[in-house]
């Protein structure tokens, strides 16, 4: 096949990546992302601060733009994210308790009631866990609102859009022997246990020098799909490029048939977040780079 999208789909899967709403008035990204790409996540268009910044009133401006985007291209959407420590609008960092956990529930409904039946996959909570050895919650204004917080926003993700596949996202939780890896296979467990709604879990593999690529990946893809709910790969990129690791993350979830698709973290090394790491598959001038070829022979 000619795109990561066409040979992905050969699997039954889709490559996606991130899309910047501001980038896409620039033909050379829009070439790309359209010919290569068949899943589609907002960078930050649908985050909390961006889609209410005042509390109570929401703004899906930005959010629509990538939305439409995609889908007059004929893509699909990930929605990212609804309950996160970071990018809260000043007004909800502000808040604590039980009128934190209220303006949660609200957030909740607001966005995925304005998205609702056109929404794939959405990151309902996203990095809820430490890194490090401890296992445990991340401190957050969030956490401190009670340790059921987790579980209220997938309940009130169900209830306001029963069609989404409802995912939890995190990163540094793909090397198997890692406590955080460990503790949110726990949580999920716990959920699928007790009958809490959980579709879907998002390894967001940012890897780097600090935290690279471990072979034991993929059976950390494969413990999580044993426990019944779908896997994703939904922020790849990759200190370096390495065309090996690509391939090995591509090859890693072509083995886990729950493995629903691979999302890179954006188009070009110069579109992403940490370009001084040169970690995506597209030169900043629109050429493949090596790990491009790698991936799309992978596939
Ligand atoms: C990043 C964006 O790429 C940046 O543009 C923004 O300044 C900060 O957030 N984990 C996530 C993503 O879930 O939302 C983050 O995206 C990268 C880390």
């Amino acid at each position: 096949e000619s795109t990561l999208g066409r040979a992905a789909a050969q699997s039954g899967r889709y490559f996606g990546t991130a899309i910047a709403s501001g980038r896409l008035g620039d033909s050379t990204y829009t070439t790309i992302a359209n010919r290569e790409f068949n899943m589609v996540t907002a960078e930050n268009e649908m985050k909390i601060d961006a889609t209410e910044p005042q509390r109570g009133q929401f703004n899906f401006t930005a959010g629509d733009r990538v939305y439409n985007w995609a889908v007059q291209n004929g893509k699909q959407v990930r929605g990212h994210t609804l309950a996160w420590h970071s990018q809260q609008p000043g007004w909800m960092q502000a808040l604590e308790g039980s009128t934190l956990r209220q303006a949660m529930i609200n957030h909740i409904t607001g966005v995925m009631g304005h998205y609702k039946g056109k929404i794939a996959q959405w990151d309902v909570v996203n990095e809820a866990f430490e890194d490090g050895t401890s296992g445990a919650r991340r401190n957050s204004n969030l956490q401190r609102s009670g340790n059921d917080w987790i579980e209220v926003a997938f309940r009130t993700a169900r209830a306001a859009d029963p069609a989404a596949k409802l995912c939890y996202n995190d990163y540094n939780t793909d090397n198997w022997t890692w406590a955080k890896t460990q503790a949110v296979y726990a949580m999920v467990k716990d959920f699928k246990q007790r009958g809490v709604p959980i579709d879907c879990v998002g390894f967001q593999s940012h890897f780097n020098n600090d935290s690279p690529y471990n072979s034991n990946y993929r059976t950390t893809l494969q413990s999580f799909a044993a426990l019944g709910v779908d896997v994703a790969i939904t922020e790849l990129d990759i200190q370096g490029a390495s065309p090996t690791t690509y391939a090995n993350v591509t090859n890693d979830c072509l083995a886990v048939p729950r493995c629903l698709g691979i999302t890179v973290w954006g188009v070009r090394d110069t579109d992403s977040w940490r370009a001084d790491q040169t970690p995506l598959l597209f030169n900043g001038d629109g050429s493949k780079k090596p790990a491009y070829t790698s991936v799309l022979n992978a596939l």
